[in-house]
């Protein structure tokens, strides 16, 4: 693609990183969310597909420290820590679901706030490659995030997270709520980072879209994984074409209501 070299995207860690999940488990107190789960983030970029309610954005929240965890999480060979801090500081980054921007604040004291571990000088140079990385936000630099529209929000949660220069980037459904122009571009984003070097874990209901920007993917549901394999493979294996990928999908935006898909896939499975 020719604007690779447009926009190069800098920002981001130089070695390239890959996690290693074994047997993790985590929950809400005594309600376990995610049971012995086993998966991993290669160099490239990996989706994890599942309907409302599969436990995706548990599996981020553990990753990220904000939840106890047990099991293996290996990062580049080491024990991933447990404390949101020290995991930032291992080079991991979290974008939220729903962004969690600051609204009132702008653009660029946003994403200040995304580099406050580095020195002021480091910082304002990151924030420059930020603005080249992502040129519509250098337009909107005093512009509040509030106000802004939710891709350019996302674009945003996005270039935040990406000052801390992660080599692991995990993004919790980055297409939640767009327009389909602006769910190509925040997955092309996404793919163009994996390709700069950062290795990039992303939750996504959109199978399709996110079936096509991805090298491997996993499927969630009910808190375990339920098929996985390269992106290719995968958006052919049976249980994505009938439970995701079947007749009901919104033409509009080429998903499908994933909570029908399960319930057509039982449907399947009892019938
Ligand atoms: N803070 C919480 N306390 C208790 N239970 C929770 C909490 N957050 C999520 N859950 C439960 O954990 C399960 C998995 O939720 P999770 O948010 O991980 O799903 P998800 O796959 O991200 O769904 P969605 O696509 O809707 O974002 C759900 O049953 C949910 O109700
Ligand atoms: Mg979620």
């Amino acid at each position: 693609m020719m604007w690779h070299r447009d926009t190069p995207f800098r920002l981001g860690g130089a070695k390239q990183a890959h996690l290693k999940v074994d047997g993790l488990s985590a929950g809400y107190g005594a309600f376990l969310v995610l049971r012995d789960l086993k998966l991993e983030a290669r160099p490239g970029l990996t989706v994890v597909l599942g309907p409302n309610g599969a436990g995706k954005t548990t599996l981020l929240k553990a990753l990220n420290g904000l939840i106890p965890r047990q099991g293996t999480v290996l990062f580049d060979g080491e024990e991933l820590p447990e404390k949101t801090h020290e995991i930032v500081e291992t080079g991991v980054a979290l974008v939220p679901e729903g962004r969690q921007l600051f609204p009132q604040m702008t653009v660029t004291e946003n994403l200040e706030l995304g580099g406050w571990l580095v020195p002021k000088g480091e910082r304002a140079r990151r924030i420059e490659q930020a603005f080249n990385d992502f040129p519509k936000l250098r337009e909107r630099a005093n512009q509040l995030a509030g106000t802004m529209s939710g891709g350019e929000q996302q674009m945003v949660a996005v270039a935040r997270a990406m000052m801390c220069a992660p080599r692991l980037l995990m993004l919790d459904e980055p297409s939640l709520g767009l327009a389909p122009k602006m769910v190509d571009e925040l997955l092309a984003i996404a793919r163009r980072i994996a390709d700069a070097g950062t290795t990039v874990l992303m939750v996504e209901q959109n199978v399709k879209k996110a079936l096509a920007v991805a090298d491997r993917g996993y499927v969630l549901e009910r808190g375990a994984i339920v098929a996985s394999g390269p992106a290719k493979l995968l958006a052919r294996s049976t249980v994505i074409r009938e439970a995701y990928l079947g007749a009901d999908k919104d033409p509009a935006t080429g998903t499908t209501n994933a909570a029908d898909a399960v319930a057509r896939r039982k449907a399947a499975v009892t019938t």
